[in-house]
């Protein structure tokens, strides 16, 4: 059944665990994340992108998620739209049918500037205001995601790729995100941890606490009925990387978040914890591997079934990493 995300997240919250939200774009994604929480009885966030619904269509992508909801009709689903970046985007969203969606005000009103408190919090209010009457969850975003390493902000959405922030900007301030949610009433919050958008997020392997956790301790403290929410999770996993290139692929060393730093984010309030990467490197990996060993084949569901595999093995280890598991 489709549920919102305040009511799968206060569940969440209730019992300590954290929920994987994966990116979907196609079939085999959308399948390789139901068959996993199918198997380890998982509740379920599904999210599209505006990059998703340029490539599907946003009929295409409601369809998808609604089949799924309708081929596994005891599994809680929650229809999320992943950085929404206007009111307008929003609305659209909600008539769709969703049942939640993300106000990204982060990078203020062209995209490009991040830190203009004012504008991120107006506009977050007003999506508030819109979903909630319609029974909507709605999740904000304070700070600016990047790389303590870098201070890379990585790929937003394709915007502020070239863009080098400040350590301040990368971390969420706790008193201003208790100021934010006073005013916006938002259900979920984004913060700005450490992580980073895309597979390049560390250029050396991580070690230690890598991610802000004292900071996120903080703001859960300052704002214990707001579920928060980490984007830029993949951990980006090694033996993938390496398939990828011993099979053709070109991808240059590179690391993302450790499970146990997510672990200890999820023991602070993290519910949410947001993964793209990490399932089309695993899609990309089975498919390089299957055409080198099959050159003479041509039936794409082969090399596709391959895909699907890879992909909920990752998704399988999510949901029990997280606790998930056995809350479907
Ligand atoms: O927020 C970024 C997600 O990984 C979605 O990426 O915009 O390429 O679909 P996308
Ligand atoms: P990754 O690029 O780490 O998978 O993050 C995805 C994300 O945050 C989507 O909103
Ligand atoms: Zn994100």
């Amino acid at each position: 059944a489709l549920i919102s995300l305040r009511q799968m997240l206060d569940h969440a919250a209730e019992f300590g665990y954290g929920i994987p939200a994966f990116n979907v774009n196609n079939l085999e994604q959308m399948r390789a994340i139901m068959l996993a929480a199918d198997k380890t009885d998982s509740p379920v966030i599904v999210q599209a992108s505006a990059g998703a619904r340029k490539y599907a269509g946003a009929p295409f992508l409601r369809h998808l998620i609604l089949a799924a909801v309708e081929e596994f009709p005891h599994i809680p689903v929650v229809m999320h739209q992943d950085h929404g970046t206007s009111l307008g985007v929003c609305q659209r969203s909600i008539q769709l049918g969703f049942s939640s969606v993300m106000m990204d005000g982060s990078l203020g009103e062209d995209g490009k500037t991040p830190m203009d408190y004012g504008y991120n919090a107006g506009i977050t209010r007003k999506v508030v205001e819109i979903a909630h009457a319609c029974g909507v969850s709605v999740e904000g975003e304070l700070g600016c995601l990047g790389s303590l390493e870098t201070g890379a902000a990585g790929e937003e959405d394709g915007i502020g790729a070239d863009c080098i922030l400040s350590h301040d900007q990368m971390l969420t301030d706790p008193e201003e995100a208790a100021q934010f949610v006073r005013e916006t009433q938002v259900d979920a919050l984004a913060i700005a941890c450490g992580t980073s958008h895309g597979a390049y997020k560390f250029s050396r392997p991580p070690t230690g606490d890598i991610l802000a956790i004292d900071r996120i301790k903080a703001i859960h403290q300052r704002i214990p009925d707001t579920h928060l929410v980490m984007h830029g999770s993949s951990s980006v996993p090694q033996e993938w990387l390496q398939i990828i290139n011993e099979n053709g692929g070109q991808i240059p060393q590179t690391y993302g978040v450790p499970v146990d730093q997510i672990q200890q984010g999820i023991k602070y309030g993290v519910r949410k914890i947001n993964i793209d990467t990490d399932l089309r490197l695993a899609s990309t990996g089975a498919i390089r591997r299957y055409m080198t060993q099959h050159p003479a084949e041509f039936d794409p569901r082969k090399y596709l079934q391959e895909s699907v595999k890879a992909m909920m093995e990752i998704c399988v280890a999510r949901y029990e990493a997280f606790n998930a598991a056995g809350h479907g």
